[in-house]
């Protein structure tokens, strides 16, 4: 079968959305790049916030009239959606043919080619790893690597551990081969994935250790990781990014609140204490090292005092990128049956000012790069200008500068001449 795939939600996504062309692939299946040409459909699926799904399912919806023209068509759901509400997306007859969950995509090719499909696999394998499957990366230029599934940590607001599962590690040799393979690709930049990949371990080897072992692969140039958790960032993560020529000058850790008591209605499991002295022991050991955060507005109960203490550390550690959401009731997580529920005008309003806030501080600090000499990694021609070139800083952001197709894959030394919020202009 001509197979299409769509993904939302994050990275975890991407990276398994390549693992199921792969599988799709060895199976004798085709990838297209256009829906008109394909007669499996594929909707890999977020739940984190009702946005993410409502999205999805209004795509859905839009795709179905093509069942009409030809019958052969299946449409498929995958991921975290599938995997929460699954059973709804077939009864609601919305034209899905099969969902699968996280757990079960090496069933997929065996589903598809059964006589009698079967519309649900969504058991969780609390040990699915999907050894031995190498994803085929769409991108030409980073990678995705995943160095554990699931999640253990129960934030109260997240839907994440009920779709995903129970926490599990690779073993750290597959990561290191699938390291490797990727950069003989040709791939330079990889991300290491995992919901709190502090907590990543295979017998002796933990996360600092797993990246001292990934140092010495000499093809790729830039190692990144997503998602630390304030809880568990230790002192031998903070020293091996200030030693390591690979890991880059960038930590993505999520903040949620500003205040101690909603931190811990939330169940982070740190106070803003323990996170303020970890942003002052990265700045110290690192020196620019850019930190980006995700932070929730309208948690239950927040007061506007409490909103204003996450607003003071918005200020006070000077985040370079902030991803602000407004929070959204999941059913099935302890706080969405709170009685205490923040109205959504509030949420909203809370929301814009600290998006407000963060702008600016994000313009500061990309404005404060000017007349820097910065290591861009071409990635792709810029959008807006076809005579630029877009990549990115080893400190995450957005870089433009003159350029051609030909130099997409290389690194560039390049000076930056202006900035705005959200891109840096270099020579
Ligand atoms: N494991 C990662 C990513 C989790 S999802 C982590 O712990 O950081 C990404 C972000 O979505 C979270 O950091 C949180 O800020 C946001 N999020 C999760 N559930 C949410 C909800 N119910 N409402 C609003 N934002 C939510
Ligand atoms: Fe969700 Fe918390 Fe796990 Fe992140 S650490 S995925 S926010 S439960
Ligand atoms: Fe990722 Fe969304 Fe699932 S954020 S883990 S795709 S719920």
């Amino acid at each position: 079968m001509n197979f299409y795939i769509e993904t939302y939600g994050c990275q975890m996504n991407v990276a398994d959305s390549e693992l199921v062309t792969s599988l799709l692939i060895t199976a004798g299946h085709k990838l297209v790049n256009d829906m008109d040409q394909a007669e499996l459909i594929l909707f890999n699926t977020c739940s984190v916030r009702s946005h993410a799904e409502e999205r999805v399912l209004g795509r859905i919806s839009n795709e179905k009239h093509r069942k009409k023209a030809n019958p052969k068509i299946k449409i498929g759901v995958l991921g975290c959606m599938a995997q929460r509400i699954g059973k709804r997306l077939i009864e609601d007859k919305i034209g899905v043919d099969f969902v699968i969950g996280v757990d079960q995509y090496d069933r997929l090719p065996d589903l598809l080619s059964a006589k009698e499909m079967n519309p649900y696999l969504l058991d969780f394998e609390a040990t699915q790893i999907y050894q031995d499957i190498m994803p085929i990366h769409q991108s030409k230029t980073c990678g995705f690597v995943t160095i554990m599934r699931g999640c253990d940590n129960y934030c109260s607001y997240c839907i994440v551990p009920h779709v995903r599962g129970r926490e599990r590690s690779r073993p750290w040799h597959d990561v290191v081969n699938d390291v490797k393979k990727a950069g003989q690709e040709g791939l330079l930049d990889i991300t290491l994935l995992g919901q709190n990949v502090n907590s990543y371990h295979d017998n002796e080897v933990d996360f600092p250790e797993l990246l001292k072992r990934l140092e010495s692969v000499d093809s790729i140039a830039r190692i990144r990781f997503i998602t630390s958790h304030p809880k568990d960032l230790s002192d031998a993560l903070i020293d091996i990014m200030a030693s390591s020529k690979r890991v880059c000058e960038h930590i993505h850790l999520p903040m949620q609140s500003g205040s101690n008591r909603i931190l811990q209605e939330m169940n982070r499991k740190y106070t803003i204490d323990h996170y303020l002295s970890l942003v002052a022991k990265l700045k110290c050991a690192i020196p620019n090292v850019a930190i980006t955060t995700d932070i929730i507005a309208g948690f239950p109960s927040e007061t506007d005092t409490e909103f204003q203490d996450t607003m003071s550390v918005i200020n006070e550690v000077g985040f370079d990128y902030a991803f602000c959401f407004k929070y959204s009731p999941r059913e099935g997580t302890d706080a969405a049956t709170r009685p205490d529920q923040i109205p959504e005008a509030i949420r909203l309003e809370r929301l814009q000012k600290m998006i407000d806030l963060q702008r600016e501080i994000t313009l500061s600090k990309f404005r404060a790069q000017i007349g820097k000499e910065v290591e861009v990694y071409i990635e792709g021609m810029s959008k807006k200008n076809k005579d630029q070139v877009s990549g990115k800083t080893r400190d995450f952001k957005i870089a433009v500068l003159k350029g051609s197709e030909s130099e997409i894959g290389s690194l560039k030394k390049a000076r930056v001449t202006d900035a705005t919020a959200g891109t840096l202009i270099c020579k």
